[in-house]
């Protein structure tokens, strides 16, 4: 796998920005969201971003001048996609266990709201007094890549597929009607057949049981290739579900919008994060470079094993086998284990790749640490700061005494 940059270029961003630091690539960004824009043929086609897999507004405002509309899961992914530019009419909320002053919100910031339960859309329709909501359909099929990211089946998420009549009654006791049908089968899935398979079963019910629906939304949860695996065929996946919505048109007569809403296809490959070296030390047979980054600003490995490919600034013809650590105060602090590299020394830098989804996004404070800058490399070659590395300041600003 190659890194977008040069070593040197790493270095010296590292000498203006700082360590640690993300950078994303414009160019790489773009493609991706034009690849979505372009998925399916059909006219009532629309992709949505999701935004959790990584907010920073600049990145958002990009986003947004391909076309692409937004997804949010809560208020505050809401207000960030309001600074980037983003209008109502070009908003969806898509949460679950929200809160009635959330609900309020959503009604008054974005186009629909999907609910993810029957007390839910009860409980939102009552509040609201909204006439139209969505729902998130459990298919029953799930994929991802692992359980703690798979979300159809049996988990939290969803209205099983034997109670969407009772949604549809919910909704007409309030005068109300279900015109977005939902749902989301999991993430990074790189085999696409369980999620075309829980397309057919979610056109199937918008079919038998919702009737007013307009809208059917697939979800995201497209992968991208970590390491060297096969990259999601993308075109494939956009025929397939051109195929499904044709033959739902033919056999309903309804012409319907459909939506997608990846997070990581769209930001993942655009992303690197870039560390430095500490340290190494061998401890009872494991040799360990320990570098700045904590698994505050990249959790993947340690809350979902994730791997990411890692590649050094180190110019020794020399290998050694590294496990590579941060500097949180956790024995579960690892950022790849018995991994092959060139032979390492304090102030090397490290680069992992496709950290640009569920990187930043998912950072925390933990250990008193300042989560890192971000650098946009634009089209035209420069960098440019899009956001700043917090301080010392950010750690303690909201404390009552010094407000
Ligand atoms: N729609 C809904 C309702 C979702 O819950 C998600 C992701 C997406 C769309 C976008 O999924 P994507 O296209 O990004 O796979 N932190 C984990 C991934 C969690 C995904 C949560 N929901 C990771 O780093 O792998």
């Amino acid at each position: 796998m190659q890194t977008f940059l040069s070593k040197e270029v790493y270095e010296q961003l590292i000498s203006v920005y700082g360590s640690p630091l993300y950078v994303y690539d414009e160019t790489i960004l773009r493609q991706r969201c034009r690849e979505i824009r372009q998925l399916c043929k059909d006219p009532g086609f629309h992709p949505q971003y999701s935004v959790k897999a990584n907010a920073n507004i600049e990145l958002l405002k990009i986003i947004r001048s391909e076309g692409i509309h937004a997804d949010a899961m809560s208020m505050g992914e809401v207000v960030q996609e309001e600074a980037a530019g983003y209008t109502k009419d070009e908003i969806v909320v898509c949460s679950n266990n929200m809160t009635p002053p959330e609900m309020k919100f959503a009604a008054e910031h974005a186009r629909i709201t999907i609910l993810d339960s029957l007390d839910q859309l009860e409980q939102y329709l009552k509040t609201t007094g909204v006439k139209q909501a969505g729902i998130r359909v459990n298919p029953g099929i799930g994929d991802g890549h692992c359980t703690k990211v798979i979300t159809g089946g049996n988990t939290k998420f969803g209205i099983p597929l034997a109670d969407i009549p009772k949604a549809q009654k919910i909704a007409h006791d309030f005068n109300a009607s279900i015109t977005i049908a939902h749902m989301h089968v999991g993430s990074q899935y790189l085999d696409p057949s369980n999620f075309l398979q829980a397309a057919e079963v979610l056109l199937r019910v918008v079919e038998q049981w919702l009737p007013e629906v307009t809208e059917v939304d697939f979800g995201g949860g497209f992968g991208v290739p970590y390491h060297d695996e096969k990259r999601l065929d993308i075109n494939d996946i956009g025929k397939d579900l051109d195929d499904l919505i044709m033959d739902f048109q033919r056999r309903t007569g309804r012409k319907l919008s459909f939506i997608v809403e990846p997070g990581r296809y769209l930001v993942a490959e655009c992303g690197e994060l870039i560390g430095t070296v500490t340290s190494i030390k061998q401890n009872s047979g494991t040799l360990y470079a320990g570098t700045d980054l904590g698994f505050n600003i990249m959790m993947r490995h340690v809350l979902y094993g994730s791997t990411h490919h890692i590649v050094t600034t180190s110019s020794s013809d020399q290998t050694a086998e590294y496990t590579v650590v941060g500097n949180i105060c956790e024995t579960g602090d690892i950022l790849a284990e018995h991994i092959k590299l060139p032979t390492l020394k304090p102030g090397d830098q490290v680069i992992v790749l496709t950290t640009g989804a569920y990187g930043f996004s998912m950072a925390s404070q933990y250990n008193g640490r300042l989560r890192p800058a971000e650098v946009l490399h634009q089209e035209d070659g420069s960098f440019r700061l899009i956001r700043q590395r917090d301080t010392f300041d950010s750690l303690i600003h909201q404390l009552p005494s010094l407000l």
